[in-house]
C-alpha cells in the first residue's frame, strides 16, 4: 500500500510527511483519510508524543493545494464533501493539545497555505512560496484559509492576497507575519524545528496545552469572553501535578519535573 503520509518519532517529536511528491503533494481525498488516521491516534491520551512538525517530501513543495485533478469531475454536494473533509483536519491539527510546527519547504499554495495555517506556527525555507491562488481557477479557499489567512497577516493583507491569487516569497511571507522564521536549507528548518519542540518539551504539557485552547478558542469572541476562557485555564492548572510541581521547584530553587497531568 502507498503510504501518503510518513511518519517518524524521535525524542518525542512526531515528523509527518506528506508524501506525494510527483504531484507535488497535492490533498487528495485518499490523503486526508490517512492524515486523519494519524491525527486521532496522536490525540489518544497518554500517546508518547510532545510536539508535531508537518512537512512535505522532496524539495519543491510542503503542499500544491488540494488536488485540481480530483476536484475536476466532483459535483456541488462532492466539494462540499472535499471541504468538510479538509476542515476536519485542520481542525484535529489546532486541536491536538501539543505544538505543531509546519516547516515549509517549496510551494505551500492553497490547501497547503491553509493546511500551514493551521499548525501553531510556521517556520520556511528560502526557496517557499505562498498562496491562495484559488481565485484563478473559479474557486474559493475552503479549508480555512478566508479565516486563518486574516488572523496571521490581517484583513486587508488577506484580502489582498486571496483576491489576487497572487504568490508571495519567503522574504514577504516573513514581513508580513505569515512565517516566524526562514531558512536557507531544509535541514536547518528541521532541526531548528526539532530544537523549538524539545525546549517545550521541558515545559509543563498541560499548560502548554491550555494556551493553545486559550489562544485557539480566543477567535470569534468578544474580549470578555476570550478573557473567560483564559480565566478557566488559570483555574485548569492549579486542578493540575505540573503546576503543584511547578511552583514548588520555584520555592525549593530547583529545576521543576512535570508529570504532565
Ligand atoms: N493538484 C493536482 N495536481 C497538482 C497540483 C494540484 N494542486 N499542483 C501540481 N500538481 C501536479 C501537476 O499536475 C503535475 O502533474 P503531472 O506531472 O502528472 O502533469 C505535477 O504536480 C508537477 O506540477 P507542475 O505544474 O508540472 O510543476 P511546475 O513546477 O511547472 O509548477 C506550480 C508548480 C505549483 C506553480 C503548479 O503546479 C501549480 O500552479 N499548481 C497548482 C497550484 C494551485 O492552484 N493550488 C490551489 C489549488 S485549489
Amino acid at each position: 500500500m502507498t503510504t501518503l503520509i510518513q511518519q517518524t518519532s524521535v525524542n518525542g517529536v512526531t515528523t509527518l510527511t506528506i508524501n506525494r511528491p510527483d504531484k507535488l503533494n497535492a490533498l487528495s481525498p485518499e490523503l486526508f483519510v490517512e492524515l486523519k488516521t494519524i491525527l486521532l491516534r496522536l490525540q489518544e491520551p497518554g500517546f508518547p508524543v510532545r510536539g508535531v512538525i508537518l512537512t512535505g517530501a522532496g524539495e519543491k513543495a510542503f503542499v500544491a493545494g488540494a488536488d485540481i485533478a480530483a476536484m475536476q469531475q466532483m459535483s456541488p454536494e462532492e466539494g462540499e464533501r472535499f471541504a468538510a473533509q479538509g476542515q476536519e483536519i485542520t481542525a484535529l491539527l489546532e486541536a491536538l493539545p501539543i505544538p505543531v510546527i509546519a516547516c515549509v519547504n517549496g510551494y505551500a499554495l492553497g490547501g497547503g497555505c491553509e493546511l500551514a495555517m493551521a499548525c501553531d506556527f510556521i517556520y520556511c525555507t528560502e526557496r517557499a512560496q505562498f498562496g491562495q491562488p484559488e481565485v484563478s481557477l473559479g474557486l474559493t479557499p475552503c479549508f480555512g484559509g478566508c479565516v486563518r489567512l486574516s488572523r496571521f497577516v490581517g484583513a486587508g493583507r488577506a484580502r489582498e492576497l486571496i483576491y489576487t491569487g497572487r504568490r508571495i516569497d519567503a522574504g514577504e511571507a516573513l514581513r508580513i507575519g505569515l512565517v516566524n522564521r526562514v531558512f536557507s536549507s531544509i535541514d536547518a528548518m528541521l532541526a531548528a524545528a526539532r530544537d523549538i519542540l524539545l525546549e517545550c518539551k521541558s515545559q509543563s504539557p498541560v499548560a502548554i496545552s491550555l494556551c493553545k485552547h486559550a489562544i485557539n478558542a480566543s477567535y470569534g469572541r468578544t474580549t470578555a469572553e476570550a478573557l473567560e476562557v483564559e480565566k478557566i485555564a488559570f483555574r485548569r492548572t492549579f486542578e493540575s501535578a505540573d503546576k503543584q510541581e511547578g511552583v514548588k521547584a520555584f520555592v525549593e530553587k530547583r529545576p521543576a519535573v512535570f508529570p504532565g497531568e
